[in-house]
């Protein structure tokens, strides 16, 4: 084993997830980040936990409203899902600054994204700091999805995207 810096254990660990959550600001207004850092914490009940920076405007919109959605965009989003994982929401609109359209949850306020992969509508129940990111942690309280889109994303050093399907297929040279 050879002892490595932080660039270099974060290339070696990679393709990371690349998922979004969508959440509510004060105007009520939706927002989307761009999220590697997410996990399952319980399957019964079914429950998943988020890291979200202190500064993100998504952080100031969980605080706010204590719901989000996480979706995981398919291959074809590549374009849309980075400026949301580059952009701040204190900027820009990411529902009218790029192609993704939102459709209502079924159980939650923040609306989904059209043609993801799969989304998880999540409901807030606990909140743990942790350096200069807050972990939410969620009870699932429904799943809908496109089974048809089995192909989603996954972030190479933070810096790339690629797609990798349900099915084990690659595709390492998105267009975006
Ligand atoms: C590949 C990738 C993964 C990211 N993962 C996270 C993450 O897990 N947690 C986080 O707080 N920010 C993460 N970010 C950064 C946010 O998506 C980014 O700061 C975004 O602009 C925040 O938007 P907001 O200010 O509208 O909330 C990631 C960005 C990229 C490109």
């Amino acid at each position: 084993m050879k002892e490595l810096d932080r660039q270099e254990v974060f290339e070696l660990a990679s393709p990371f997830p690349y998922v979004l959550a969508v959440t509510l600001d004060k105007r009520d207004r939706p927002n989307i980040m761009g999220l590697s850092w997410w996990m399952f914490t319980s399957w019964s009940p079914l429950m998943i936990a988020i890291s979200v920076g202190n500064q993100r405007y998504s952080h100031e919109c969980l605080e706010h409203h204590k719901e989000f959605v996480l979706c995981f965009p398919s291959e074809g989003q590549e374009k849309d899902a980075w400026i949301c994982g580059t952009k701040s929401g204190r900027k820009i609109d990411k529902f009218k600054d790029t192609e993704f359209k939102a459709i209502p949850s079924k159980m939650v306020k923040p609306p989904s994204i059209e043609g993801v992969t799969v989304a998880f509508e999540c409901k807030v129940v606990d909140r743990v700091e942790t350096g200069d990111h807050t972990i939410y942690i969620a009870d699932v309280v429904t799943m809908r999805g496109n089974p048809e889109q089995v192909m989603h994303l996954y972030s190479i050093h933070y810096t790339k995207l690629i797609s990798i399907g349900s099915n084990g297929n690659i595709k390492m040279d998105l267009d975006y």
